[in-house]
């Protein structure tokens, strides 16, 4: 019995070590990320953190590109990639919805 109280920290240890390097293994591939975590991480080399633009064309505030478009459409544009855009076809459902949500977002903040 003591034994095995006296490795139980140890055994804490290896535990709280093992659950951070899960957690870290995330990091570097978007698969879990939602919304501006992942325009952040996607789209924000193109478009900017704001959506403003710089290689990509501006879809921020004031630019009504994505006003114009449905929600199916700008999900369309996330999957397929138009132009000189790239396709995100590996996205989740739950991911491309996300993004239409905060590319709308981003827009809205235009007032
Ligand atoms: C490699 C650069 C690049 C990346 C990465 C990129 N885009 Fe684009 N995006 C573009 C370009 C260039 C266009 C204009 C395409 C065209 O019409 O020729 C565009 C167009 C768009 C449009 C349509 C605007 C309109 O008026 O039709 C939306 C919406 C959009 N991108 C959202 C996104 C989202 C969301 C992501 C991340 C999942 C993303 N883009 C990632 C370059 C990029």
């Amino acid at each position: 019995m003591d034994s095995i109280r006296g490795l139980l920290p140890t055994l804490l240890v290896i535990a709280a070590i093992a659950l951070l390097a899960i957690s870290l293994s995330g990091c570097g591939s978007d698969e879990q990320l939602l919304g501006k975590d992942l325009f952040d991480h996607s789209c924000a080399v193109c478009h900017s953190v704001d959506g403003s633009g710089g290689f990509g064309v501006d879809i921020g505030p004031g630019s009504n590109a994505a006003l114009n478009l449905t929600d199916e459409q700008i999900a369309g544009v996330i999957r397929v990639g138009p132009g000189s855009m790239p396709g995100f076809g590996r996205l989740s459902d739950e991911q491309v919805a996300s993004l239409v949500q905060y590319v709308r977002s981003l827009e809205v903040r235009s007032g």
